[in-house]
């Protein structure tokens, strides 16, 4: 008989070997590949660190330029996906707009969907290639595409010129405002936090990915699935909810009332807890020091202080101490992004376009692995046992 472990949450199973990315959450360690997450931020470029997770290793000089190029030639959206973006509501929230649109992109290459062209065509490396490129290079316009259709504003194309980032601070502005006017200091700042969000393990949207990739779909569909997992608010739609939740406690004062409160287990302290971190998250560090730099540019966003003082409150609490909830990645970023001028219920999509790298990352090693099976975990059933359906007329 076959004993199996009854393991909500997946606590502690381990569904796959992976060698993109590795975190040792006690001592609040991530790594790209190898590289610390901290020299990762400091030295590389979006577009580098893309290659290096999809890839392996760091891309050469010519090899970054053609990774460039590519993902510029791939990077023009389908006509249909224009106006399918466009028939949305003003007030849609951007997460059911994106996942909506990629799931759209799915129905519009069939010579590379398994479930029309044949189950084996992402055997050819060439194919998987062009999807990945595809992904990555239209997730920053379909981005923008969003906010300008939900903004009233006509579209803005990319531009060749520019880098992965620059390009989509480009595409969002509108000429003549002041927010998402491309300053390389936001620029900078912006393409570091894209960094950061690249990748990080088996987190539940690359899980959904590969749980999603192994039923055999086509890709657009398990990353459409993966941006509906990263939504929610105890994953990536924590950026947004952190500072929703700064505007209602609204000032310091009102903070240790708050806090009392999550004591109590009437509301979550979002931004701060993790999974797999028992320690300061790295890239939550890591952002802290770049909100000042942005702050620097476009002014001190006010509710940084109700952050401050949250995060000094709770940390010298005994509920947050032993249960080891310190800050993660979403806690800082949406301040930034705030003062960035961005929507708060835009945020998640920040999360999103970077995020896309780490899935098309476990996308390609899942297919790659020949240990790879359907996921499809068990149940231990409660329901009720056999019983007889209520006698009476048949409907049929
Ligand atoms: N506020 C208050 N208490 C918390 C929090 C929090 N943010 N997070 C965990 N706890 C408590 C929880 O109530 C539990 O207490 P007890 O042992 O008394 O029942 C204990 O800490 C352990 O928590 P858990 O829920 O078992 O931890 P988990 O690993 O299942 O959940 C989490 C991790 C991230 C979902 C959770 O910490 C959380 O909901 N945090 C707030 C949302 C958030 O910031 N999410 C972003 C995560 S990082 C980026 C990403 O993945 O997208």
């Amino acid at each position: 008989q076959i004993l199996r472990t009854y393991d909500p949450g997946y606590m502690n199973t381990c569904c796959c070997v992976s060698r993109i990315s590795y975190i040792d959450g006690d001592k609040g360690i991530l790594r790209y590949r190898g590289y610390p997450i901290e020299q990762i931020a400091e030295r590389a470029t979006f577009e580098e660190t893309a290659f290096l997770l999809l890839h392996g290793e760091l891309p050469t000089d010519s090899q970054l330029k053609e990774f460039n190029r590519s993902l510029m030639k791939h990077c023009h959206v389908h006509e249909d996906v224009k106006k399918f973006i466009s028939s949305f509501r003003h007030d849609a929230h951007p997460m059911a707009m994106f996942a909506a649109t990629m799931a759209v992109n799915g129905s519009l290459y069939p010579s590379s969907n398994p479930s029309i062209a044949g189950q084996d065509v992402y055997k050819d490396k060439a194919v998987r290639n062009e999807q990945i490129l595809r992904i990555l290079g239209q997730a920053p316009v379909i981005g923008a595409l969003i906010h300008r259709h939900r903004s009233g504003q006509t579209i803005n194309g990319p531009d060749e010129s520019l880098g992965y980032t620059e390009n989509f601070f480009n595409m969002m502005d509108k000429k003549g405002e002041v927010a998402y006017r491309p300053n390389p200091k936001l620029v900078h700042a912006l393409d570091v936090l894209f960094i950061l969000h690249q990748e990080h393990e088996l987190n539940c949207s690359t899980a959904a990915t590969r749980h999603l990739a192994s039923s055999g779909v086509d890709v657009y569909t398990a990353i459409a699935g993966a941006i509906g997992a990263l939504y929610g608010p105890r994953h990536g739609g924590a950026n947004e909810a952190v500072v929703r939740m700064l505007e209602t406690i609204g000032s310091k004062e009102e903070v240790p009332k708050f806090i009392e409160s999550v004591k109590k287990g009437e509301k979550k302290l979002m931004g701060f807890g993790h999974r797999v971190y028992k320690n300061y998250d790295p890239r939550a560090k890591l952002i802290r020091r770049l909100a000042d730099e942005v702050f620097d540019v476009v002014g001190r966003e006010p509710l940084v202080e109700v952050a401050m003082e949250l995060e000094r409150v709770a940390l010298s609490d005994e509920y947050f101490v032993k249960r080891k909830l310190y800050p993660n990645v979403d806690f800082y970023s949406g301040l930034i992004y705030k003062a960035l001028g961005f929507p708060t219920d835009f945020f998640p999509i920040l999360f999103v376009i970077p995020r896309i790298t780490g899935w098309l990352s476990h996308w390609n090693e899942f297919l790659d692995d020949p240990d790879n099976k359907i996921v499809r975990p068990f149940q231990v059933y409660k329901g009720s046992g056999l019983r007889n359906f209520p006698s009476g007329d048949l409907k049929y």
